[in-house]
């Protein structure tokens, strides 16, 4: 079974088709270059960028290989679009994308959440079907990207349950916050990784760890930004020490990480982790939750390839087969709309 899938969630435009849980292809333009200068994503700028991108990007997909190869629309049986949670003005691109394709050939179309996306991101196989990871259900989920930080039981295919999310900022929007108040540009997760690595993962500064207290499964990033930027304005001096800052700060956002982990550990008695999202890129952080899931004998998986970690459309073919395994398609396509805020 055949899917072209599409995701336009965000600043990333993408197009995959996809067999199962093999990848045929997948493309992904990001606007990153687009966003850079503004310090992150502007909303009319992604919406332009689709727009004008994603014909280039749906041709491409379907010709890997170039133009004279055999077109994998062919064989395409249905199309999958992310329906949210998004941007709206960038989700409507590939909504309206998505139902055109579908009604110009007559396919069935099926609507995913992009956040069943990242949890099955550790999932993805490539076009010779590795890695063969078998599904062991149930899993303790955790999605770490740009927009969201969230705990959720993966009970089995397309059930989840929500056991702990973010009160304000998501884990990644609070790296990107730092970096940009340490003047490293956008976006910030993978600067501070690499300024963090020269000196050895150092916690210098020991800033606030949020939300440890409680007892609950949820997060809240925007008092250690807050945290950190009066730092910086009270300790101009210190702002030469830009490693040693990015180094504990981010220290910071992991540690908290890793004890709610635990939390979730011990409360849910799941020792079987999946971890997806943009911030899981991390080695730093994927090292901290191998040596947890160690401590209580469990295993941890992560998206196999790189570029499954950020935001693509290979991952939302993969759900949209399970979806269709189930019958579970858009029954109106015409009524079809984007819904920003969909939870999981
Ligand atoms: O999943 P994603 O591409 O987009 C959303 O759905 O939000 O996640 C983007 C986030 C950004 O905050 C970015 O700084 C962060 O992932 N990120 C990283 C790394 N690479 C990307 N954070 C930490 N370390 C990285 N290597
Ligand atoms: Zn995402």
């Amino acid at each position: 079974m055949h899917i072209l899938a599409i995701d336009t969630s965000c600043d990333e435009t993408s197009v995959a088709i996809t067999d199962g849980r093999r990848v045929l292809s997948n493309v992904i333009y990001s606007q990153v270059l687009l966003h850079k200068k503004w310090g992150g994503v502007v909303p009319s700028i992604a919406k332009r960028a689709h727009e004008e991108r994603i014909d280039f990007i749906v041709e491409r997909a379907c010709h890997p290989r170039g133009g004279g190869d055999p077109d994998l629309f062919d064989s395409v049986d249905y199309i999958a679009v992310t329906q949210g949670p998004g941007l709206a003005v960038a989700l409507e691109v590939g909504i309206k994308k998505a139902k055109e394709l579908a009604t110009k050939y007559n396919k069935k179309l099926i609507a995913v959440n992009h956040l069943e996306g990242h949890i099955y991101s550790a999932f993805v196989q490539n076009s010779q079907g590795n890695p063969k990871r078998d599904f062991n259900f149930p899993y303790l989920a955790l999605i770490i990207s740009g927009g969201h930080t969230e705990f959720v039981i993966f009970k089995n295919h397309l059930e989840y349950e929500i056991i702990g999310q973010t009160l304000d900022d998501a884990a990644g929007e609070a790296l990107d916050k730092a970096a940009k108040l340490l003047g490293l540009g956008y976006p910030g997760g993978p600067v501070l990784e690499r300024l963090a690595h020269e000196v050895d993962n150092v916690d210098s500064h020991n800033f606030p760890r949020p939300m440890l207290k409680s007892k609950d499964l949820n997060f809240s990033f925007s008092g250690l930004k807050t945290s950190f930027y009066y730092f910086l304005k009270n300790n101009p001096s210190q702002a030469s020490e830009v490693k040693l800052l990015a180094s504990s700060f981010q220290e910071a956002v992991f540690d908290t990480l890793i004890k709610k982990t635990e939390m979730a550990i011990k409360q849910t008695g799941i020792n079987n982790l999946i971890i997806g999202g943009g911030v899981i890129a991390n080695m730093r952080l994927r090292n901290l939750m191998r040596s947890l899931v160690k401590k209580y004998q469990g295993e941890v998986l992560f998206p196999p390839y790189k570029y499954l970690t950020g935001d693509n459309a290979a991952m939302i073919g993969v759900v949209a087969g399970y979806k269709a395994d189930k019958g579970l398609f858009v029954k109106n396509i015409d009524e079809l709309d984007r819904i920003p805020r969909w939870s999981l």
